[in-house]
């Protein structure tokens, strides 16, 4: 059987009680965790790519984004209240739907976390380069991005050799150092410890905030109606180039992820029952009405309208013909568009004559995207480590380093992963394949709470999901229709990595797998303890057959 492999909600519980974690997080530290981990590079950047998609309509993508969000934040509350324990939607896909899809969900997540960091990254590098072209400092482009790289890929492999993709392979970077860089200094700092981590994160939160609410204030009263106009010029959608005001929304989620950070904090939360949901449900709110304040700013102050190719035909954006077409228009001497900005809100206030308070969003979000660089690639090395720590993966990756006591292997494989993607792709393309694994675990979430109502009735639930019978199938379809929502190749990129994931488990995993040998973990003192055998504990799901 593939699904037999359940590891039994009272031994996670076991585990994570003799771990014996300080609990330190109030509800208010919680929501300011979650609030630091969601407002980021979606908000900063992706504001201009989802206008691409969506003109003026991204105002509905916020606002369906957000709503699968919350309806998945519910499911999640349920989830991370019972569970407390480390590892978010891998832990609980292993308790209540088993190894196999368990693993898939921590394959997913990788897509989630560290894909994640590396979209990021680029959009902490578009705004140091843009800050520093602000000062009069001409980062080479040849090292700023990899539009030209990717642009000859394309051409290599038989794209039509339009005028904008021309434009892009001879003018366009071929790596992206300052993302490199970033994702670098971000796991030094992981390896070395963040012990001021709450702290820290607090004055970004702030900085971010701040940085909003002046763009809000300078935006919202110089409003025109006409910017709204027309409000979706590219429709509902298309599922294959992902445009539309639903395919805005599948990119747009972006801005929302991180949100269930909170719940891999639930180990070291006071009073995890009462301050988890709150933390989940209070970032997401907080940050949707900032998101809609925000985009109705931006559109209706400099308009938000897609830009097609010289023939008319719709751009991706970030694909190498948009840079071109991009290029071409501001070489025309036209106002760059908002959709062609890789600093949206920065491009925003500067239209509009602010150069001084954009130059300070830009700075802003210089100080502040790394620690979402941070929040990403933690979330990674906790599920990374969780899954090492069952078997799933080599035991090395749970190493703790002996100086800094933290996983510095892991940490150190997902910077690498991270820094590859950050270096060669754009925001956009990162984003959406970000998306693709969260939505996938977000799906997984859903559905293992209502299997859990169903096959565990009476275990105690601090937070019970409200109208569970809507709200989880409404995020399961929500997700669904965000991941069709996606252009091609970022479906194709959940299929191809998790087609990877399945020979890695059944070459690899299977048989190692600590649930599958019968033994359970038990880590008292040090988390490197190799798993001793002990007896299934009473009421416990016995381990089923051995490795296939
Ligand atoms: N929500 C985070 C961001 O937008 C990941 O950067």
């Amino acid at each position: 059987m593939l699904f037999d492999r359940v590891k039994s909600l009272d031994a996670i519980l076991a585990t994570a009680e003799k771990k014996g974690l300080h609990r330190s997080l109030g509800a208010f530290q919680l929501t300011m965790l979650g609030v630091g981990a969601v407002i980021g590079t979606g908000i900063f950047v992706l504001t201009a790519v989802a206008a691409q998609k969506a003109g003026p309509g991204m105002m509905l993508s916020f606002c369906i984004a957000g709503f699968v969000c919350a309806v998945a934040a519910l499911c999640y509350s349920e989830l991370a209240s019972m569970v407390p324990v480390a590892g978010s939607a891998y832990t609980y896909t292993y308790a209540v739907m088993g190894e196999l899809l368990a693993w898939m969900v921590g394959w997913a997540l990788v897509l989630e976390y560290a894909l994640g960091a590396s979209a990021v990254a680029v959009g902490w590098s578009n705004h140091l380069v843009g800050a520093l072209a602000d000062s009069g400092v001409h980062f080479p482009a040849l090292i700023s991005n990899a539009d030209g790289l990717m642009a000859k890929v394309a051409l290599a492999f038989g794209s039509t050799a339009t005028p904008d993709l021309l434009a892009a392979a001879q003018n366009g970077g071929f790596i992206n150092v300052p993302a490199i860089v970033v994702v670098m200094a971000v796991t030094a700092l992981l390896i070395k410890g963040t012990t001021e981590s709450a702290m820290v994160n607090a004055v970004l939160v702030v900085v971010k905030l701040i940085a909003l609410t002046a763009f809000m204030v300078l935006t919202l009263p110089a409003i025109k109606a006409s910017n709204f106009h027309p409000f979706t010029p590219t429709g509902f959608g298309n599922l294959t180039s992902g445009t539309g005001y639903v395919g805005a929304a599948a990119s747009i989620f972006f801005a929302y992820v991180g949100f269930d950070a909170v719940s891999t904090a639930a180990e070291e939360t006071k009073n995890p029952q009462r301050n988890v949901p709150i933390g989940l449900i209070g970032s997401l709110l907080i940050c949707t009405v900032i998101y809609l304040l925000v985009a109705a700013g931006a559109i209706g102050t400099v308009g938000a309208q897609p830009v097609t190719s010289a023939a008319g035909a719709f751009l991706a954006p970030g694909s190498p013909e948009m840079a071109g077409r991009c290029a071409a228009i501001v070489a025309s001497g036209v106002t760059e568009p908002l959709v062609c900005s890789k600093h949206a809100l920065v491009h925003v206030l500067q239209t509009i004559n602010y150069p001084v308070v954009g130059w300070l969003v830009g700075l802003a979000a210089i100080i502040a995207l790394p620690s979402v660089v941070l929040m990403m690639m933690f979330g990674q090395t906790r599920v990374f480590f969780t899954m090492a720590r069952d078997g799933l993966l080599p035991a090395s990756f749970a190493k703790v380093h002996p100086k800094f006591k933290t996983p510095y292997v892991v940490t150190a494989v997902t910077g690498l992963f991270a820094l590859i993607f950050a270096g060669l792709l754009p925001v956009g393309s990162l984003a959406d394949y970000s998306n693709s694994g969260t939505l996938f675990a977000f799906a997984m979430v859903a559905l293992a709470v209502l299997i859990l109502r169903v096959k565990d009735p009476s275990r105690k639930r601090s937070f019970r999901t409200p109208a569970v019978w809507i709200v989880a199938p409404a995020a399961i379809i929500g997700c669904i229709v965000l991941y069709a929502a996606l252009d091609t190749t970022s479906k194709l990129v959940l299929v191809g990595w998790g087609g990877i994931g399945l020979v890695v488990y059944f070459l690899y995993s299977r048989s190692r797998s600590h649930v599958g040998r019968g033994l359970t973990e038990v880590h008292e003192l040090d988390e490197d303890t190799p798993p001793l055998p002990v007896p299934p504990m009473p009421g416990a799901h016995t381990p089923g057959g051995k490795d296939a």
